[in-house]
């Protein structure tokens, strides 16, 4: 099927008029109508923050895909641009999947995967991807310049290729799926158009999964990073219950030598949806990433609405000297802020306070006093759909979600961090939520779908300590 931006814009203009907004959020990137997936192209360009994503402006379902565009001075107001790849084909004929985006001179280059068949979609085996370039000099609009490296012979799952500059030369990581094995691939290149095969970055091991998508390859102080959304890894206890993951091996690794893996796989976020995250360095240095905040085959209820699919926050990633990533909110996230409200509790036993009437846009801080609080439950919620919470049996912070009308009921949580307090940095938007614990220590994203927005504090079977506790309204 060829598709083209005209058709896209005429359908985008018309449908975004129609939304129904309850979920739409104020503050996170979404499309103005349509589905949207992955972060695709994140990249500092003449002044803007570009952002482009998968995005199917035809319908709220997953279809041929474009890339959708907005833009940014400060990472939080956004600007819709023009959809800027179409499939328009033939290399990409049946959609422009999952890619980056680098400047080059004063060019921005978009470097995707071309999906196509050659013959009947029903079967994998007419399946090809292949990586394709575009380029601009305004940003905005792009020139397709066709397919640069070819699907390598037998493979028929090659995608999402990620290009940064080493020197001189550029690199470029893709994701593999050889029979059942997930890799990532390498090349290099002199000038975005001729690449040559440098062997296999990494690969997976005990059932590390059948595909790797999404694959990114970063510095980070003195470490290389891998980051990757693997698919095919089974659930054990707590960990990697998502359909699929999305997280990071850290390593050393330099031109023309192997990569040396430090740490096994290692998640990023322990929501319910978080996946295919990519990071991109801005100007000052911060190596940044967003992720989309959904999960393949969960429901979007939001597709009732006109739209679906969500970014996460903007997160600067920070590495310990234990090979473990931590994630921020971007400080222009507090530029998003107005009035502070402190709540007037320091301590609860046996009951539930209302302490905010209308949470939609807000940042909610707390910390606990963890060592004197003795509630065997204690934490925040969010009408009767959304928990937050220490449990105090399992030692766990929990994050709950419960709307059987939407059929998203569940659990998500990690371990409770060691120390005497625990700090909360929770946002809200209109349907998501993103806690991140102790400034960056662990990160939870789920969307949310609330029918009421009153926040209540609550401490059941014992009392509860807060040391700081409070909101800001998000503009
Ligand atoms: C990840 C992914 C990518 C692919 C894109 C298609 O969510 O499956 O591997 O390029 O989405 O929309």
């Amino acid at each position: 099927m060829t598709l083209h931006i005209a058709d896209a814009e005429q359908v985008l203009t018309e449908k975004s008029d129609q939304l129904n907004t309850r979920w739409y959020p104020y503050y996170h990137l979404a499309a103005r109508a349509g589905w949207m997936n992955d972060p695709n192209g994140l990249v500092w360009f003449d002044g803007w923050f570009h952002a482009f994503y998968q995005h199917h402006p035809y319908s709220t379902e997953w279809g041929p895909m474009h890339w959708g565009h907005a833009r940014s001075r400060d990472l939080m107001r956004w600007e819709h641009l023009p959809v800027a790849l179409a499939p328009e084909g033939p290399e990409d004929k049946d959609g422009c999947f999952s890619g980056s985006a680098v400047v080059n001179g004063n060019e921005l280059a978009l470097i995707y995967t071309g999906h196509k068949f050659h013959g009947d979609p029903s079967s994998e085996d007419n399946l090809y991807q292949v990586q394709c370039l575009a380029t601009s000099r305004d940003g905005v609009n792009f020139t397709r310049k066709g397919q640069i490296l070819d699907t390598p012979t037998g493979l028929h799952h090659f995608r999402d290729p990620k290009v940064w500059k080493e020197g001189e030369m550029w690199y470029m990581v893709v994701g593999a799926r050889v029979e059942d094995t997930g890799q990532v691939r390498l090349y290099r290149s002199e000038d975005l158009h001729h690449w040559h095969e440098q062997g296999i970055l990494a690969e997976a091991q005990h059932g590390m999964g059948y595909m790797w998508e999404c694959p990114d390859f970063f510095t980070l102080d003195d470490k290389q990073v891998l980051m990757f959304s693997p698919q095919g890894i089974a659930a054990e206890g707590y960990a990697n219950r998502n359909l699929f993951q999305s997280g990071y091996i850290v390593g050393r690794w330099q031109p023309g030598e192997k990569f040396i893996q430090e740490s096994k796989f290692q998640e990023l976020d322990h929501g319910h949806d978080f996946y295919a995250p990519q990071s991109f360095l801005a100007p000052d240095g911060r190596r940044i990433v967003i992720g989309w905040m959904d999960m393949w085959e969960s429901p979007l209820p939001e597709q009732q609405d006109g739209w679906a699919g969500m970014f996460t926050l903007p997160r600067e990633l920070v590495i310990t000297p234990n090979n473990h990533l931590q994630m921020r909110p971007v400080h222009e996230v507090e530029s998003l802020r107005e009035e502070w409200y402190s709540w007037p509790v320091s301590t609860l036993k046996n009951k539930q306070l209302c302490v905010m009437h209308n949470c939609e846009a807000a940042e909610v801080i707390i910390t606990w006093d963890t060592s004197l609080s003795e509630a065997e439950q204690y934490g925040i919620a969010l009408d009767d759909g959304m928990r937050l919470y220490i449990d105090n049996q399992a030692k766990r912070l929990i994050l709950e979600r419960n709307y059987p009308q939407h059929n998203l009921c569940g659990q998500r949580s990690i371990p409770m961090p060691p120390g005497d307090e625990l700090n909360l940095r929770v946002f809200f938007d209109r349907s998501s939520v993103e806690v991140f614990v102790n400034d960056g220590e662990a990160c939870l994203s789920s969307r949310i779908y609330p029918q009421q927005r009153q926040l209540n504090v609550f401490a059941w079977s014992g009392n509860a300590i807060l040391k700081e506790c409070g909101a800001w309204n998000l503009r």
